[in-house]
């Protein structure tokens, strides 16, 4: 052949060769913007698309043995995929629907981050199958006994992924960037009802096992289960509320708005779209307040207070239906993204159910907790930029004041310098625009130029958003709430520190945010006489109310109120919300005796908490395994 006759072929192959390698591009800048510093996962080049899990949950060795058929796109056309696991042990790993064996290696492990599935795979696999076994440590993972159930007749299982603990039971891409839906069949022991972040049953099989189904694509930190003697009531046309039997009344009735915050919600910013929304009260140990698993939230029974005082918690978890689990933060550098959203918009629920003298309570609240983290921190610390950097640390390091309340702070400053109507507008349409995407910090910060501000100067200039999301501490532009109901409170607090009698005090129609205001606004330096003088005529130590008890407690260690202590020792060894101990531990370890105290308890209490306080607590109080 001559030159002249291949050169078109050879343009031809060219041009073809770039078109491809350009929607590749775009496919995969779309997909997964950067190089995730928390996962050893290469979805840039093959990314899941679908996890069909099979799976028996087994109490007796307290150890998962599972498949995970994960239907891939080869986007490279690569000869790999790349996995994250923590402490599974790899059975084997087959090919396509004939499930032909493939070669694998796992990588160096690291004790936070796990380690690297390494699989070969052809460039036209489409689905790969991991036979494993999860370990009876796995950090995700709590197996509680009965004891430790209110019922204490049956075993209890549940899951925490976030931020990356599903790879200690699911080998994934364990990162947000990566979305994939869900199928699942999972067996229990019979009497046991099995719930996941999916479609869910409302009554137990008769023989243990169950199917779940999540057609929205999700991201790995999404991905739950629990499994126990767990019973369903409804609340709504699709809400209703799963529970332990003897808790399930009470917590259906704590949670009864629950309907009414979704049609808020919508009301505010579009369709919920994940069709219904149930709430799942686990027991105690249950280290967070809430985590938005889609379909389903799982919740701490230390919101149920027999008032409804404590449901901001629900708006908290049903907002991150949007922000978060459709929008979601790219990678734990962008956690504002989900959390600070979501505090935003939990204050607009509650204002729009239970009114804004109460929501702007809350939110005073919170801009004290955010003054005191600052204060921490110092107040040039990188680590109160909005946009953190956390490469090479747990994400978990990320979870602080600064992501919920100085992003809450930020977003409140637009919304004020815009007027509700535009800034309302602006949210409604991102979350429409990027639902089930991930976004970057960077990417918000593009929309939010050519969407929200379009060259309007004088708005940019009220908001300083930068100055928020890449500087330290709190701009000077932040809005300071003055609470009607708080002022009240402060009058009391200086009535009480000019000597009135507890029993003086007007405190009548006092709810949860102004017994915490109180609490945290009389003097670190009470005699034990004026304590006294406080329990008795509030009641303090024996509150059902687990904020007001907890802050009681802490405030107790301060001022070395013993009477106080039988309580604080029943509420660590039975409470394992790491928000609770953390603040209780610290303030007692920071005298000798208190310190003493402090071991004594961690010591009985240890095993029944979930990973992530031990994690927390062992660091905080030095302590070692042996
Ligand atoms: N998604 C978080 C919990 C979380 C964050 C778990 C990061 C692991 C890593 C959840 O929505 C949350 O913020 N919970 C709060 C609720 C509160 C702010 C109302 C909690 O648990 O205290
Ligand atoms: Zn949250």
């Amino acid at each position: 052949m001559k030159t002249s006759s291949i050169l078109p072929l050879f343009i031809f192959i060219l041009i073809l060769t770039a078109c491809k390698s350009d929607r590749l591009t775009e496919q995969i800048n779309q997909e997964v913007a950067m190089k995730d510093p928390h996962s050893y996962g290469n979805p840039d080049e093959v990314i899941i698309r679908h996890l069909d899990w099979v799976a028996a949950v087994n109490f007796e060795t307290k150890i998962i043995s599972a498949t995970a058929n994960l239907t891939v796109e080869n986007l490279s056309g690569g000869n790999k995929i790349v996995l994250d696991i923590r402490d599974l042990a790899i059975e084997k790993v087959t090919l396509g629907e004939k499930k032909e064996i493939t070669s694998f290696q796992v990588g160096q492990a690291d004790s936070t981050f796990g380690a690297p599935l390494t699989i070969t795979i052809k460039p036209e696999t489409k689905l790969v199958s991991i036979t494993y076994q999860t370990q009876p440590q796995a950090a995700a993972l709590q197996w509680l006994t009965p004891e430790q159930t209110l019922g204490k007749k049956s075993p209890f299982l549940f899951t925490q992924s976030q931020a990356i603990l599903a790879r200690t039971w699911i080998p994934l891409q364990d990162g947000p960037q990566v979305r994939f839906t869900y199928s699942a069949e999972v067996t229990v022991p019979t009497g046991m009802l099995a719930l996941m972040s999916a479609s869910n049953p409302q009554e137990k099989s008769g023989n243990g096992v169950y199917h779940f189904k999540m057609e929205q694509p999700i991201p790995s930190y999404l991905m739950a289960l629990a499994v126990g003697d767990i019973e369903f009531k409804s609340v709504g046309k699709r809400t209703g509320i799963y529970a332990e039997p003897a808790q399930l009344d009470a917590a259906s009735w704590e949670f009864a708005d629950t309907e009414k915050m979704v049609e808020a919600a919508e009301q505010l910013y579009g369709p919920y779209r994940w069709d219904r929304y149930d709430i799942l009260v686990l027991p105690p140990s249950f280290p967070f307040g809430g985590m938005e698993n889609p379909r389903l939230t799982f919740a701490t029974p230390t919101v149920i207070a027999g008032d409804k005082s404590l449901v901001a918690l629900i708006a908290h978890e049903l907002a991150h239906s949007w922000s978060g689990n459709l929008v979601t933060n790219a990678i734990w550098d962008d956690f504002w993204l989900n959390e600070g959203f979501t505090v935003y918009f939990e204050g607009r629920i509650m204002e729009h159910v239970y009114g804004r003298d109460f929501a702007e309570m809350e939110q005073r609240l919170g801009f004290e907790d955010l003054k005191g983290t600052i204060a921490e921190l110092g107040d040039t610390s990188r680590d109160s930029h909005l946009k953190l950097d956390l490469k090479g640390r747990d994400p978990d390091e990320g979870v602080s004041d600064i992501a919920y309340e100085k992003g809450a702070n930020f977003l409140r400053v637009c919304e004020k310098a815009a007027g509700r109507e535009k800034w309302d507008a602006f949210v409604k349409g991102y979350f429409e625009k990027y639902a089930f995407t991930s976004m970057t910090t960077e990417k918000f910060i593009t929309y939010f130029e050519e969407n929200f501000i379009a060259g309007d100067t004088v708005l940019a200039n009220k908001i300083r958003a930068k100055e928020w999301i890449y500087g330290p501490g709190i701009p000077d532009n932040v809005i300071e709430y003055k609470s009607a109901r708080l002022q009240a409170v402060d009058t009391e607090i200086s009535n009480w520190n000019s000597g009135a009698k507890a029993e003086e005090l007007l405190t009548k129609n006092w709810a949860t945010p102004e017994w915490l205001y109180f609490l945290r606004g009389i003097p670190h330096t009470e005699t034990i006489k004026r304590m006294t003088e406080l329990d008795e005529t509030f009641g303090f130590s024996k509150s059902q109310n687990s904020e007001i008890v907890s802050e009681w407690l802490e405030h107790s260690i301060q001022v070395g109120y013993k009477p106080a202590f039988p309580a604080l020792e029943k509420f660590l060894t039975s409470v394992g919300r790491r928000k609770f101990l953390r603040p209780l531990y610290q303030q007692l370890i920071r005298t000798k005796e208190g310190r003493e105290f402090a071991w004594t308890i961690y010591t009985k209490a240890r095993p029944g908490y979930h990973s992530v306080s031990v994690k927390t607590i062992d660091e905080m109080i030095g302590w070692t395994k042996n």
